[in-house]
């Protein structure tokens, strides 16, 4: 695959000249090509080590924080020794291209790394950690990682003792707000979507595609297998992140 598909390609010009702007949405695929494991993946998945609801949950906290934060000091540990891929490196570019907001589901911080500027983590950010109880950031250094410790107990907060979780959103916690408002308000004002390696099965994110389409977004989707999102996407390329973006970004 060397080029962009024209149709796609049609619409990114018509979206530049029309003066409109892009918001890409991104998931765990965006980061795949950095060899960080996307969630539902089969190879080598986050998940596959580990039950999803067993973790990412305030109740598991409560049940097993040591384990709980075990799991996330190594994803913290993973995101840390990868690199931003091409993909990454082209969503930077792309903005030289056309005005772009960037909303990115994923919790690391390769995007940043990778020179560009997020709008919305509507996921919340792994390296964010806080207080579990009083909520207060924690501003301390991270404790020392154990390549194979797979039980690792939380550090605690100076203010209340309690434990120090990290500032990810948990099945069944709000987005943040601030975030989630610049989400939805990308999706209704720009004239394109760019909705980049996600299964688009995790509401309420997966349902920002199809509200830029009711506000007349064209919606094109980026991702090397068919997703919940692809029937009701206008365009389907079938690529990866690093393979397509920076054809987009050209
Ligand atoms: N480039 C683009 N897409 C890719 C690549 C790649 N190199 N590799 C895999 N993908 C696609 C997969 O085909 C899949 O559709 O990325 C998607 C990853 O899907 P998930 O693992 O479900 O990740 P995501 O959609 O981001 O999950 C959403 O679920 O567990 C929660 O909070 C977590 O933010 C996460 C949310």
């Amino acid at each position: 695959m060397r080029a962009v598909p024209a149709a796609i390609d049609d619409v990114l010009h018509r979206t530049i000249d029309g003066g409109g702007h892009v918001c890409v949405l991104t998931g765990a695929g965006m980061s795949a090509e950095s060899g960080i494991p996307t969630f539902r993946g089969t190879h080598d998945s986050l998940w596959s080590r580990f039950d999803p609801m067993r973790l990412a949950t305030a109740g598991a906290w409560r049940e097993d924080p040591a384990l709980v934060w075990g799991w996330y000091r190594w994803r913290m540990h993973r995101v840390r020794e990868a690199q931003p891929n091409a993909g990454h490196r082209a969503l930077a570019q792309l903005t030289r291209r056309v005005p772009l907001w960037l909303v990115t589901q994923n919790v690391d911080d390769l995007h940043e790394r990778g020179g560009s500027t997020v709008d919305a983590h509507v996921h919340g950010n792994l390296f964010a950690l806080r207080c579990f109880a009083c909520g207060r950031a924690h501003e301390g250094p991270l404790d020392e990682y154990m390549d194979d410790a797979q039980r690792v107990e939380p550090m605690r907060c100076v203010a209340c003792g309690d434990r120090i979780r990290p500032g990810v959103v948990w099945f069944g916690e709000a987005l943040p707000e601030d975030a989630w408002t610049t989400a939805v308000d990308a999706a209704t004002r720009c004239s394109l979507m760019l909705v980049v390696g996600t299964s688009g099965l995790v509401y309420p994110a997966a349902g920002l595609p199809a509200l830029a389409r009711r506000h007349g977004a064209v919606v094109v989707e980026i991702n090397p297998e068919l997703t919940a999102l692809s029937a009701d996407a206008d365009h389907v390329w079938c690529a990866t992140a690093a393979q397509a973006l920076p054809l987009l970004a050209r």
